[in-house]
């Protein structure tokens, strides 16, 4: 039986267990995935157990995405960008391999599962931490017309948009301000203010009647950012759970060269919520 985990930090709500599974299920596939707790200092040591046990492959999350990025003996180009490593994968000559996978899953949820599009789109990224540094690459792969990254601390914003810049000068950065007397296509919240209720103030008039809204968290509940779209008449409102679920389906390519189907899976995790 092929071997697999998810390590991080706390770990005990983790769903990757439940969608690996469901995955494997879909190719009458046996495998092992499990979810490990991994005390503060000791993830290299841990990782490094994994692959030496057999392990074929890991996925990383918080606060360990870093500390894997620095593991990798090599990385995506996607990885690099991110400067963070969801994915590890042991290749047939014994190297770690890192990968991120969270952007393609931000971005096929949008596209494949939603039917948005992201190309010639005017986007604004609300939020400037490791969450949008993650999926920068992959989003400006889809050749959006703007992306403005809008931050609490403009700083932080500035400094991400300037090391993007290379691969589109599309991007700017910097703070609420910038969205005064504009409007945008997309709005992706990847700001952690909601989770505390918060939310920056957010003029209506940033909606056009076509604007599609996306949080990249999820609960049973939708965010304070979903329930201001929505109020504000928003096209289409979506929160991350289908991004959850193509992140995985990524890993799960990289490792075993088979796609899943992840409309099922989304579903059954959407019906647990409730
Ligand atoms: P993540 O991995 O979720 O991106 P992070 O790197 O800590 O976590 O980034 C959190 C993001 O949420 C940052 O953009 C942060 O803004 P600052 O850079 O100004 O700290 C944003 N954030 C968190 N709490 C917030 C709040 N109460 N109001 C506005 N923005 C907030």
């Amino acid at each position: 039986v092929d071997k697999y985990a998810v390590f991080g930090n706390p770990i005990k709500h983790s769903k990757s267990p439940l969608i690996h599974a469901a995955f494997a299920e879909q190719f009458g596939h046996a495998i092992q995935y499990r979810a490990v707790l991994v005390e503060m200092n000791e993830f290299a040591a841990a990782a490094g157990r994994f692959f030496e046990g057999g392990g074929k492959g890991l996925n990383i999350t918080v606060p360990f995405k870093h500390e894997a990025h620095r593991l990798a003996d090599s990385l995506s180009r996607r990885a690099m960008r991110a400067g963070a490593v969801n994915t590890l994968a042991l290749s047939d000559e014994g190297e770690l391999l890192g990968d991120n996978t969270d952007g393609v899953g931000l971005v096929r949820d949008m596209i494949a599962n939603h039917g948005w599009s992201i190309n010639g789109a005017r986007v604004l990224v609300i939020g400037a931490g490791g969450a949008v540094r993650g999926v920068l690459e992959p989003l400006l792969r889809e050749k959006p017309r703007e992306l403005v990254i809008a931050n609490r601390t403009p700083d932080k914003a500035v400094t991400l948009a300037q090391e993007f810049v290379d691969l589109s000068d599309a991007i700017t950065g910097g703070g609420y301000d910038l969205w005064e007397g504009r409007q945008f296509d997309l709005i992706i919240n990847a700001s952690s203010a909601g989770l505390s209720g918060e939310m920056p103030d957010l003029p209506p008039s940033l909606l056009t009647e076509r604007s599609c809204c996306y949080d990249m968290v999820y609960g049973s509940e939708p965010t304070v950012f979903m329930r201001w779209a929505a109020q504000n008449a928003a096209w289409a409102v979506a929160d991350g759970l289908g991004m959850l679920v193509e992140q995985a389906a990524e890993s799960f390519y990289l490792w075993r060269r088979e796609r899943p189907d992840t409309g099922a899976v989304i579903l059954q995790l959407r019906e647990a919520l409730a």
